[in-house]
């Protein structure tokens, strides 16, 4: 083949790559998204019910449980991930999802919209097997303040349950709009 046949079937698999990504895209969030509104609108009803202190089981056992099951039924892995983390056991990022959290920051300070930032990106694991990642922000709205909002807005006996559960606490000082972390969705590819 001579070298412009080379380059441009090189350019024609590169831009088929780009096109599964995209379309992977889409697939992930429309299946994997749908879990987050169902923990917020919990979150709210569980609130109002029980009050703040009540509610903490729907961010530390509801959310994770709701995730895993999800990801079981699809044969993925799901999980959330931030770069100030309460639990940093479960939402300790690795460095790719580090750099996309990162990113997310710096493009919401650039005026995207916190609540549709993403991303998705065909991978090659070590085992040569590839993989579809994909990540999507989760935003603070006011509903997180009570337990991720700043001083004065955490009621005094729920900060004390939060210090004994987690010592090392660093998910706090949050205002609406900031990226409390994100869904992080490793799929993989056939
Ligand atoms: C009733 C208290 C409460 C509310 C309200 C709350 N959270 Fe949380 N959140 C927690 C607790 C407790 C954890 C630690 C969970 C664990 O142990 O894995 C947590 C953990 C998280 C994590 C996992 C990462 C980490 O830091 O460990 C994310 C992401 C998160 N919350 C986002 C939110 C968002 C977004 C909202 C609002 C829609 C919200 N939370 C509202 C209590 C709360």
């Amino acid at each position: 083949m001579r070298p412009l046949m080379i380059l441009a079937g090189l350019l024609m698999a590169g831009s088929a790559v780009a096109q599964d990504a995209e379309a992977l895209k889409i697939d992930t969030r429309k299946q994997a998204m749908p879990v987050v509104p169902k923990v917020v609108g919990m979150m709210k009803e569980t609130i109002k019910a029980e009050g703040h202190a009540g509610a903490i089981p729907v961010c530390k056992e509801k959310a994770p449980s709701l995730l895993k099951a999800k990801a079981k039924e699809l044969g993925w892995n799901m999980r959330r991930v931030s770069l100030k983390t309460r639990n940093a056991d479960r939402a300790t990022p690795d460095v790719w999802e580090a750099t996309q959290l990162a990113d997310f920051n710096i493009r919401a300070a650039n005026g995207e919209s916190p609540a549709s930032l993403e991303v998705g990106e065909v991978m090659t694991r070590a085992d040569g097997k590839q993989v579809f990642r994909y990540m999507r922000a989760l935003p603070v709205a006011d509903v997180c303040l009570g337990c991720h909002g700043g001083a004065g807005q955490i009621e005094p006996d729920l900060q004390a349950q939060l210090d004994k559960s987690y010592p090392n606490d660093r998910a706090t000082g949050y205002s609406v709009g900031q990226i409390r972390g994100a869904l992080t969705v490793i799929r993989p590819l056939p």
